[in-house]
């Protein structure tokens, strides 16, 4: 019988060296990002030698030039803002910063982009492109179950919070029951990573059977609040594009040059 791997099993060494096996075997993978924290470069050395490009998630310029120096390909600047685990720099500050602390290495921006208006903003702030993850899980594709996605549609910039409840490590989340009562005043502290991943494991897991939407603050950016109806990604990318297109228009047109 398979047994089930421990949770936090992909956060140590042996867990991610499971994972890059598997892509190594896969030859129409052909971009990893590494996260929380640089790839060692023997990581790098194994995907490049199989014509992957390596991507790293930095939080801020001292990590992206770390992860560098490990030898990935592209930086994604990670803004506080964003869904998931993040820094505490906020994009409009950090996209700039890395731009320049990087510079020639390309660098797409994320953290809060959920419209063309944002995209463009990247762009004149020196990214070469976008990584976006909230901005998806209101779409028709999501992986969110109906009850989780009407949540997000309902959600505000200010559900979208950090805590570290879920992994011990910040990591930004719709506000939810469970992070009410760890935010209660007699609530233990998280503990480190790991360690916090398997105390809340099975907790997480029975909300997820339950379908206990309330109690799920399953991870998310500020830019939930912008989120307002259930669409089709395709429909998502033509709008994030035309209305980039009419921003940079406008600014053309505007004066400002
Ligand atoms: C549901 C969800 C899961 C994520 N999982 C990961 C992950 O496993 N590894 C990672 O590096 N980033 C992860 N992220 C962060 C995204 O890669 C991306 O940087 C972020 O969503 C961009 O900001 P945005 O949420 O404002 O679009 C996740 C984000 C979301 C919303």
């Amino acid at each position: 019988m398979l047994r089930e791997k421990p949770p936090g099993h992909g956060h140590t060494e042996e867990g991610v060296l499971e994972v890059l096996d598997v892509v190594v075997r896969h030859p129409q993978a052909k971009f990893v990002l590494s996260a929380m924290g640089a790839p060692p470069p023997y990581v790098v050395d194994r995907l490049h030698s199989k014509g992957v490009v390596v991507g790293a998630m930095a939080g801020s310029s001292e990590h992206a030039q770390k992860q560098i120096q490990s030898g990935v390909d592209i930086i994604v600047a990670q803004g506080s803002e964003a869904g998931g685990h993040t820094g505490t720099i906020s994009s409009m500050v950090l996209w700039p910063e890395v731009v320049d602390a990087v510079s020639p290495v390309p660098v797409l921006a994320a953290g809060g982009v959920g419209s063309g208006r944002h995209v463009a903003a990247a762009f004149a702030l020196g990214a070469e492109g976008v990584w976006c993850g909230t901005i998806w899980l209101g779409s028709s594709e999501s992986e969110l179950s109906p009850a989780l996605r009407k949540r997000f549609i309902a959600a505000r910039s200010q559900d979208a919070i950090q805590r570290k409840y879920d992994t011990g490590k910040p990591l930004r989340g719709l506000r939810s029951k469970w992070t009410d009562a760890w935010d209660a005043p007699d609530a233990p502290r998280p503990l480190p990573l790991a360690a916090q991943k398997l105390l809340v494991a099975a907790a997480l897991k029975r909300f997820e059977l339950a379908d206990a939407a309330d109690y799920m603050g399953y991870m998310s950016g500020q830019i939930v609040g912008r989120i307002k109806e259930e669409l089709p990604i395709r429909e998502i990318m033509a709008r994030l594009k035309v209305d980039c297109h009419q921003t940079l228009e406008r600014l053309r047109t505007s004066g400002w040059q």
